[in-house]
């Protein structure tokens, strides 16, 4: 499992990588995905679809998964799940996500997917499974017990990448122990039954983290995270609501001054210029200043794309039909490599 070296090593083959993707893209198979617990935002927009779309423009072959099945790791309910899926694929398809180029698809459409679960369970310990620190986190932050699927959904998260062969994974620090078991799993069984996986690895973002409103990691459910799919009022709002500080004079300072920062930090990348910069321009204006630079540089950046979501919020079958195709190709690909799996195993009656 991954330490400071190891995050090192990671971070050295990422680079190496990126530098290789544009040279040669015919050589990667991308695969990533979301949970389907709301809508994303613009934490996801700059931190990862963009990204996405770009490798989807450059040639590399691009799968985006929506993790329906890991939605039930850490909680227990499925409310609203259907709608979460309809609007991810919308969120998607207005960020520029070409389905024609990018399979998009559901975990719980693809059984010969899921199926690997069982080979990949026995290539692991109970041991390995225990010591990932993701899971730990991510089960103290739920305040659940450890249920088996929360243990074991890094083992599902490597039958997500490997049933398409990926080989890149678009993905943040915390889901490096996830790529290592991934690696793990992949070794492990070509090593006991010839050679099926990809080495796979990490893609890591260049761009650094945007924080939320208030500084603090941007997340839905600390109310600090602007969507995607706001509307011009509603993003206005959000910023307007949003925890500034009694000084006047802008500065940016996260540290110190998170909420000022974070309104800094979302104009900023909105605009493409620097915090620093739009401080100093803002200067004694103070945070109702700031806050109408912010809301504007938001809603020009995201007009267009809202726009489009707007389209296929009016168009549900559209965006089914994108879905169902989608989920066929990626049951063709799992199939394919099921048969190879049982082939490599033996189990061919
Ligand atoms: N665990 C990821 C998240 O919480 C989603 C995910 C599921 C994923 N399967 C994946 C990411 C495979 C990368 C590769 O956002």
């Amino acid at each position: 499992m991954p330490n400071e070296g190891s995050y090192e090593v990671a971070q050295r083959r990422s680079d190496a990588i990126r530098a290789d993707l544009p040279e040669n893209p015919g050589n990667y198979t991308m695969l990533t995905g979301d949970r389907p617990t709301g809508r994303l935002h613009l934490g996801h927009y700059f931190g990862t679809l963009k990204g996405r779309v770009e490798l989807q423009n450059m040639g590399v072959r691009t799968n985006v998964l929506i993790a329906d099945y890991q939605v039930i790791t850490d909680r227990d309910t499925t409310d609203h799940i259907q709608d979460n899926v309809y609007n991810m694929v919308m969120d998607y398809l207005a960020c520029g996500i070409d389905p024609d180029k990018t399979m998009i698809y559901t975990h719980s459409a693809v059984p010969a997917a899921n199926q690997l679960m069982l080979p990949f369970l026995s290539l692991v310990s109970e041991a390995e499974l225990q010591r990932n620190p993701t899971v730990k986190a991510e089960m103290e932050a739920s305040g659940h017990e450890l249920t088996g699927l929360l243990l074991t959904y890094p083992v599902h998260q490597a039958c997500d990448i490997l049933f398409c062969k990926g080989n890149v994974v678009p993905v943040g620090r915390d889901q490096l122990p996830h790529i290592e078991l991934t690696r793990l799993i992949a070794r492990k069984f070509n090593n006991r039954y010839g050679k099926v996986f990809p080495e796979v690895d990490a893609l890591l973002s260049d761009t650094p983290l945007l924080p939320g409103l208030d500084g603090r990691k941007m997340s839905k459910s600390y109310g600090n995270a602007i969507s995607i799919s706001m509307t011009p009022e509603e993003t206005a709002k959000r910023i307007k609501k949003s925890q500034t500080d009694g000084e006047r004079m802008i500065t940016f300072d996260p540290e110190n001054r998170p909420g000022v920062s974070g309104l800094l930090s979302t104009a900023a990348i909105c605009t493409g210029r620097d915090p620093r910069e739009i401080a100093d321009e803002i200067g004694m204006g103070g945070s109702g200043a700031l806050k109408k630079y912010t809301t504007e540089a938001v809603n020009n950046r995201f007009a267009e794309i809202r726009e489009r979501r707007h389209a296929y919020e009016n168009d549900l079958d559209y965006v089914k039909e994108v879905l169902h195709e989608g989920n066929r190709r990626a049951n063709e690909i799992a199939n394919a490599t099921l048969a190879e799996v049982r082939e490599a195993m033996g189990m061919v009656y």
